[in-house]
Order: C-alpha cells, then structure tokens, then sequence
C-alpha cells in the first residue's frame, strides 16, 4: 500500500513538472479538411494532454475534444462540423493555449467555388518563403498544395521549424497544407509522421470541392506495374465523376533545366494523365515558374493537360532554356492561386511582391486554344530514336567503334500518315550518310526506318553526328479525309527532332539503373570529352557511391586505371577517403591546390561527410574577433580594404558608414556556425571581418573547408587563397581550401559579404598530416 503510495505520489511530482515544462515547440496547422471534419495537429516540449476548443464565434468555443492520452505531438481530428463553414478553435494543454485561430470545412457541394494555393521548393531561405507565406495568405486561400523540398534535409528534425512551421506558421494555422515529398525530404520519417494526408501510403488523393486532387511520388518507381502506377489507374478510374482532377508531385514532366534529364515519368504518366482526362498537373524541383502549352494526343486534342512548375517558394531560383512546350516561363520566387469552379479553374502566378506575372483558364469541356497545342507522340519517337542511336553500338564490337552500316527502327504510335524527311548532321571528322535530307513515309503503327552509315576519320568519336527528322500530315485524299487528320494537320506545332550521338548515349547510361563497368567504360571511351563528359562523371558519383556499398572500391580502381586523369582523380579520391583509405591523400591535396577551391565540384556534401572523421583532424574554428559591418553591395569587389588589413589594432575604433565599429571576441554557434547578425547591425548590404588564429607544430599545408553567406575573400598570413562574390546560404565545406602554413602563429583573416536574409560563416580546418596537432 505504502509503496502505491509512494510511486503515486511520485507520478503526480513527476508529471507536474513534466506538465509544466511543455511548452509549444510547432503548430498549430491542420490536414484533411473534409465537409465535416479537419485535424487539428501541434507540437509541445513536452509530453501533455492535449485539447482542442472550438466553435463558430471567437468567445464561443463551446465544443471540446481531448486527446486520450499525453503525448509531445497532438492530433485532433474534429467531427461532426458543418460543412464550408468557417470555426474558431484554440489548443489547450497542462494549463497553456494558443491564440484562437480560424478554420475552414470543405464544401458539401461540388458547385461551390474553391480557391486552391500551390507551391514548391520553399526550403533554405526562410525570409523568402515566409514572404511568400504572407502573400498568400493575403488571397485567403481554402486549401495549400505544395510539391516538395519542403526543407533541405528532411532526415535533419531541427530544420522542419525554422524552415518550414515557423516561417509558415500564419498560414498553416487557418489553411490545411497538402504536401508530396521532394528529394530533399529524403524520403524522412519525420514528414509522413508530420501530414497524415499519407495515411499509411508513400502517395495520397483527397476530394475537396469540385477537385480531385492526387499526391503522386515521384521519389518511387512510377512505372507500369509498379505499386505507385497500379494504384494511380485505380484511383484515376474512380474518381472520374468530379468535375476536375488535379495531379501534383516533385518531379515535372517537362522541365527546362538545362542540365537534368527527362525523367522517365514522363512516358509512364502523361499518356495516362491524358487519357483519364486530368487537365492540370503542377510539379516543382526546378526553381523557376513555367508553363506548357496543353500537351496531349496528336489526333484527340481534348485529351491534353497543361503541366505547371512551380518552384519558387523560396529555395535559389535557377536559369531555365527554351523548349518547344514552353508557354510561359519566369525564373521568379512566387506561387500559384487556383480559383476552380465546376466550369473553369483560372491559374494565376504571382510573384512575391503580390504581381500577377501569367494566367491561363483550363475549362471543363475541353477546349483549348489549338495555337500551341503540343503533340505528345512525338515524344514518344524522340525517346524511342534515342534509345535507338544509343544502341547504335551493339551493332559492332565496342572496341572497333569506328564504322556503321545500318538501319535504326524506331517504332511510332501515329494514327494518321505522316510525311517528311531526315538527315544526319555530320561534323568534320566525320563522313556520314545521308547528309542530305531524304524523304520518309509513316504509316500508322509502322515503324520509321532511318539509314546510318558512317565512317569516323579521326581518332576522336566528337563531335558525333546528329539526328535531325521532321515530319508533316501527309495531305489526305478526298475520300480519306477524316476528322482525326483534318485536326492533326492543323497546327502540327511539336513536328521536329534532334537527337545528338552523344547525347543519346549519356541518357542511355543515365537510364540505366544498374551499371555495367562495360557500359561506363563505352561512354568514357568514345564521348568522356565530349559536352556531356563533365555531366556523366558528375552522375557516375551516385553510381559509385552504391556500387561501394555494394562491392567495396575495386570498381573505382579499374575506373581509374583506365581513365587516371587528374580531373577524374580529383572527383573520385574522395570515396577511397569516405571508406577511411588514405593512400591517395597527399595526391588530392595537390590536386585541390590544382582545381579547387571551385574550377571543378565534387561529388555533392562530399567533404561534409569524409570531415566528420575523427581520423583526419578536422575541427571548426570557433574562436573570432569579428568587425563591421561596412557597407558594400555585389558591385563591390572583394579585393577592397575597408581596414587596413595588414596592420590591425584590435583595440583601436574604426569608422565605417554606419558609425564607430570594434573588434570584439564571440564564438560560434554549437554547430560552429559564426552567425554575424547576433552580433552587428546594420545587417543588409554590408559586410565585415572574421579574424582567427592557428598555431602550427611546423610548416607545413592544411584544409580549409569554408561555407560562407554570402560571398568571402579568406587570406591566411597576408595572402588571399579564396574569392567568391556569390549570393549563397553558407553549408559547412562548400569549398576547399588548401593553404599553406608557417611554424608558429598563423593569422586568417575573412571578409563576408551579406545581401540580405541570413549572414555567416563556417570554418573548418581539416589536417590529416598533423601540422597543427598530433
Ligand atoms: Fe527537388
């Protein structure tokens, strides 16, 4: 009895205190709004019950529902409510509360008009994505979709909130948010955890309104007969009675990054997308704003679907190039607003200072302006002549990959007739036929037939030849003449094809999922110089990566014996290093000295990783002086003296436009990040001074290893190593620097620079030959 007692007693003590240290840490946001339900979710300190109150005025929070029992992370899921009406509720746990906030149920009905927000990519720079966020909210939207790269580490817990809840969190208050997962989510816990809309799946649809909205994830394998494809069929043939049906996921369809491949996706989804008649597919990862012109079947034009990008939610925004699909595109923080009624859904894009910058109206019966009407069959043929130049090499012994004589037949899906003609561009160390332009006809479901004989006059295989076909509607009859080809001859916009050697290789090695060092060794054999080289060891890093894990290092030694090039060196020591093998370290020093700290990259967070090893001394430098700001913008060169850098008085004051500044002592963060805007201000278009010291045993050559926001200029001893005048957020190891340094004392000295938003640096010193420190 006594001990009941006891352990009681010590339960109350206990909880009391545990009760009282709960403090809101998230939230309060909410997921599947439906006419007369909605999830309310938080986030405490601290383990609590947690309670919601609610009503339909403010002073009125009559109804409760209580959570069974305590727990750091709330979910309350509200029934019983009535539908597109707007509640007041208020989260209640050991004695604390939040505000009173609003919500909205879904509409009962599908006639009722919906407003629909839409964003993307809103990781990294929470000061644009909270701007963002206020816009907007600003338009009073009823539900928020956003296409992933929701933060930049999904698997990092202590990124979700200043990321993505805080600078959100006016918005995720009154609005249900509908994510899918980005490639930064990295596939995390934490996110399903975070928006049950997943229930227990890797995709998800819901109702709302008129629309039927569809959470794809293009993280998975989305191919016929996968999980995720057999489940879209499903989900598509049964919700074919809404008005609308709406697709998002992370990877679009038709990019214009001028870099990245076609995402197989494409050919498993749009032809399906266009059959189960969903007009509007939004998608993110590439930073910028584009719109297609309705792309779909070349002789059904009311099967065709307007593909949007919208990547502008606040992570950096990228350059884009010209596609033939492209109706409209911006390289422009923004988001979407999408005002759907059973006839229409008018898509506006809005920039971040509130400027409508495109509109397009999709309407329900399926007519479309025929002017800029893409054809997606031709897609189909230029993938399928791809694969067929690629495969032009298994018609003769890889080693002797010098003369061709052949015929590449390249299925098609056309169902009408199609006239035209095609050529090979030849460059000069190349002869080739046909060069000139040979006429061709396609009958429906019958292949095309493209000659190829060639002969390469000099030892190098590129330039290589390329592809060109361009085909017509063959002119049909008077009797034949049918409605199908009435409307594929008009406007035949999508009508022309390129297709490089090289080019078609390096995607067939990219599409290849599980390389053969034949198949590697092919490409860097014949195409290794050419445009794509840099680009095909870039993606060779990933295959490495897995093929250690898989085998150990032997495949990186054949590699490189074959291709010892100081640049594939550079690229590649790295995984010896990662596997703690360090016979090639004093070659990639001098390497780094060679490349670095930016003429070449490495392999993405590459030194991040190998300079978390206890083995090779490296250590953030944690001790600063520090001095500014002074003002400067990116028109400044980095190269001015706002001190006089060579001889500085730590105790003296110095005049900078923005008054009497000083030297003072601080540390870095726990992280080792030095955060310049706890400590000076002004902190917008300026920059100022980080000074350290190191004492070396002898002379000697370190790493430095420097992530820096904005730009910085770094000189060790009077001598600048490093000048980079960038917008950027500042990771840890984002260049390398090697730097000599003397016996004694060493002085570093680093200017960085700051636009606006966050202000740092991190500093790491990596000495694997210990001339600082045994
Ligand atoms: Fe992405």
């Amino acid at each position: 009895m006594q001990k009941i007692y006891r352990f009681g007693l010590l339960f109350i003590i206990l909880s009391t205190f545990v009760l009282r240290a709960a403090e809101l840490e998230i939230g309060p946001y909410l997921q599947s709004a439906k006419p007369t339900e909605i999830m309310v979710l938080w986030e405490t300190t601290a383990p609590a019950v947690g309670k919601v109150v609610y009503g339909l005025a403010p002073d009125q929070l009559i109804e409760e529902k209580v959570a069974d029992a305590p727990s750091k992370f709330h979910k309350i899921q509200l029934s019983g409510l009535n539908p597109g009406t707007s509640y007041y509720y208020q989260c209640q746990w050991a004695n604390k509360t939040t505000p009173v906030y609003r919500f909205k149920t879904a509409p009962q009905d599908e006639w009722q008009s919906i407003r629909i927000a839409v964003l993307g990519d809103s990781r990294s720079q929470p000061h644009i994505f909270s701007r963002i966020c206020q816009q907007i909210i600003s338009h009073d939207p009823d539900i928020v979709l956003h296409s992933g790269d929701i933060v930049a580490d999904g698997r990092q817990v202590e990124q979700w909130k200043p990321q993505f809840f805080e600078p959100a969190k006016e918005l995720l208050h009154r609005v249900p948010i509908y994510p899918t997962p980005g490639n930064h989510e990295q596939k995390a816990d934490y996110y399903f955890e975070h928006f049950p809309v997943h229930g227990d799946d890797l995709w998800w649809s819901v109702d709302y309104g008129s629309v039927h909205i569809i959470g794809l994830n293009s993280l998975e394998d989305g191919s016929p007969g996968s999980p995720q494809y057999d489940w879209l069929v499903k989900d598509l043939e049964s919700n074919q009675h809404q008005p609308w049906r709406i697709a998002m996921f992370h990877h679009p369809l038709f990019h214009a990054h001028p870099r990245r491949p076609v995402y197989d996706i494409r050919y498993h989804w749009t032809p399906l997308f266009n059959q189960k008649n969903v007009p509007l597919i939004v998608a993110g990862h590439d930073h910028y704003y584009l719109r297609t012109h309705p792309i779909g079947s070349f002789t059904e034009k009311n099967q065709r679907s307007v593909h949007i990008i919208s990547a502008g939610g606040g992570a950096p925004l990228y350059d884009f190039v010209e596609k033939s699909y492209t109706a409209k595109a911006q390289s422009v923080y923004h988001f979407m607003i999408l005002d759907v009624t059973p006839e229409k859904i008018v898509c506006r894009a809005i920039d971040i200072e509130g400027a409508i910058f495109d509109t397009v109206e999709l309407r329900a019966d399926g007519l479309t302006p025929d002017q800029g009407y893409i054809e997606y069959e031709m897609f189909e043929l230029e993938r399928r002549a791809t694969f067929a130049v690629a495969n032009l090499a298994e018609h003769q012994p890889k080693a002797t990959l010098k003369n061709y004589d052949t015929n590449l037949v390249i299925p098609t899906q056309f169902q009408v007739q199609l006239l035209g003609s095609y050529y090979w561009q030849a460059p000069e160390n190349w002869m080739v036929a046909p060069a000139e332009k040979t006429l061709v006809v396609v009958n429906p479901a019958e292949p095309l037939i493209v000659s190829f004989k060639a002969n390469v006059l000099s030892p190098q295989m590129t330039p290589a030849p390329i592809l060109k076909i361009h085909l017509e509607v063959a002119p049909a009859s008077a009797e034949t003449t049918s409605d199908a080809e009435i409307r594929a001859r008009d406007h035949f916009i999508n009508n022309k094809i390129e297709i490089s050697f090289e080019q078609a290789a390096f995607s067939k090695m990219l599409s290849s999922n599980d390389w053969q060092m034949d198949d590697i060794t092919f490409f860097f054999d014949f195409f290794g110089n050419s445009e794509y080289g840099s680009a095909a060891l870039n993606h060779l890093n990933r295959s490495i990566s897995k093929r250690i894990d898989e085998g150990g290092l032997q495949f990186l030694d054949e590699f490189l014996a074959r291709f010892p090039g100081p640049e594939n060196k550079y690229r590649l020591y790295p995984f010896y290093f990662l596997e703690k093998e360090y016979q090639h370290w004093d070659e990639w020093e001098d390497l780094a000295e060679k490349f670095a700290p930016y003429h070449i990259d490495l392999p993405d967070r590459m030194m991040y990783r190998i300079s978390q090893h206890a083995d090779i001394n490296a250590e953030f430098i944690r001790d600063w002086w520090i001095l500014g700001p002074f003002p400067w913008n990116m028109t400044t060169s980095l190269d001015t003296a706002f001190i006089d850098e060579r001889s500085i008085n730590f105790s003296g004051d110095y005049t900078s436009a923005h008054g009497n500044v000083r030297w003072q002592s601080v540390n870095t963060t726990e992280r080792g990040f030095l955060d310049f805007t706890q400590f000076l201000e002004p902190a917008q278009n300026v920059i100022a001074y980080a000074y350290a010291t190191i004492e070396a045993q002898r002379d000697g050559r370190i790493l430095l290893l420097l992530g820096s926001d904005d730009g910085a200029a770094l000189s060790v001893n009077g001598q600048q190593y490093f000048q980079l005048n960038i917008g950027r957020a500042a990771r840890p190891c984002d260049d390398i620097i090697p730097v000599n340094v003397k016996k004694g004392r060493n002085e570093i000295l680093v200017k960085v620079a700051q636009g606006s938003g966050n202000w740092g640096l991190y500093l790491q010193l990596l000495d694997k030959s210990g001339v600082v420190r045994k």
